[in-house]
């Protein structure tokens, strides 16, 4: 009698990842995922701007803040995109820390570069193209890691946690910027609609790419909440983890310490 042969489809398989709002193969996911920011980098900053009415500079000054960048700091900005973080850190600094924007996609990195021209103090920020999840640095060369809104686009979200504590110095501080599903509760069902209704067609309109918008729209609902993703980060290897919510928990700032030597703060 022939054999049935069961074929492991993307979504029966445990090894898939959440891409958007459906299963695929882990290596389909991360290239998915560079595809929708080959497609938006030049429209990319427009874009978060239209989209959030300006309130991501507010977030992102509030992650910068929380960072308190020193000179002669080494400072990672992991999935840094067209760079805002940097930018921030770079103006805080006077241009007098390392900063390493790391980012896996060229066109999002091109796009960044190409916006500091004429900026000042931005000769201090080195531009890598590098995955999350094995870093192109050596162990415990970082002060401080970052990451804004890059965890949840991330294949392996353990894996690029326990890679932060790889690169930070004992005592160095994480930081995660993130939308979450964990909105408070009054504010959920508007929240949900905007991601819904709102994100995509806007997306169409600015970046001609609805799909893009579709897929961040979902990466959203799918990412864990504030409790769930502080346990990962312990897990990766960190100590001292809270979280702060930001505007009713739609984004969120996650901070950890490497254990180690006394934090300089
Ligand atoms: C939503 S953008 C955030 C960009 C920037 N941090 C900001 O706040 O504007 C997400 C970025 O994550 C990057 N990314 C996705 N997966 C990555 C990975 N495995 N390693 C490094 N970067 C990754 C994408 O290329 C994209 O530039």
């Amino acid at each position: 009698m022939p054999q049935i042969e069961h074929e492991s489809s993307a979504e029966t398989n445990p090894e898939s990842e959440w891409f958007g709002a459906r299963r695929v193969k882990p290596e389909e996911k991360t290239l998915l995922v560079q595809n929708v920011f080959a497609s938006v980098a030049w429209r990319y900053d427009l874009m978060n701007d239209v989209m959030s009415a300006g309130l991501h500079r507010f977030f992102k000054n509030r992650l910068v803040a929380l960072m308190n960048p020193k000179a002669g700091q080494n400072i990672l900005d992991v999935a840094g995109g067209t760079g805002d973080i940097a930018l921030r850190c770079a103006r805080r600094t006077h241009g007098k820390a390392r900063i390493v924007v790391c980012d896996l996609n060229p066109a999002m990195l091109e796009a960044g570069r190409a916006k500091m021209t004429g900026e000042k103090g931005v000769s201090s920020i080195e531009w890598m193209t590098g995955n999350a999840e094995t870093l192109p640095l050596p162990d415990g060369s970082v002060d401080t890691y970052s990451i804004a809104y890059g965890l949840r686009n991330v294949t392996h979200i353990d894996r690029a946690l326990r890679e932060a504590a790889r690169v930070l110095r004992p005592g160095g501080h994480f930081y995660c910027l993130e939308f979450t599903s964990g909105v408070r509760r009054g504010l959920k069902p508007l929240f949900d609609a905007y991601c819904r209704i709102v994100m995509p067609p806007l997306g169409q309109w600015i970046t001609k790419d609805g799909g893009a918008y579709r897929y961040l729209a979902e990466s959203i609902r799918k990412f864990p909440d504030q409790p769930a993703l502080a346990k990962r980060i312990d897990a990766a290897g960190f100590g001292e983890t809270q979280w702060v919510n930001l505007l009713g928990g739609i984004a969120v700032i996650h901070s950890a310490r490497r254990p180690g030597l006394p934090s300089a703060r």
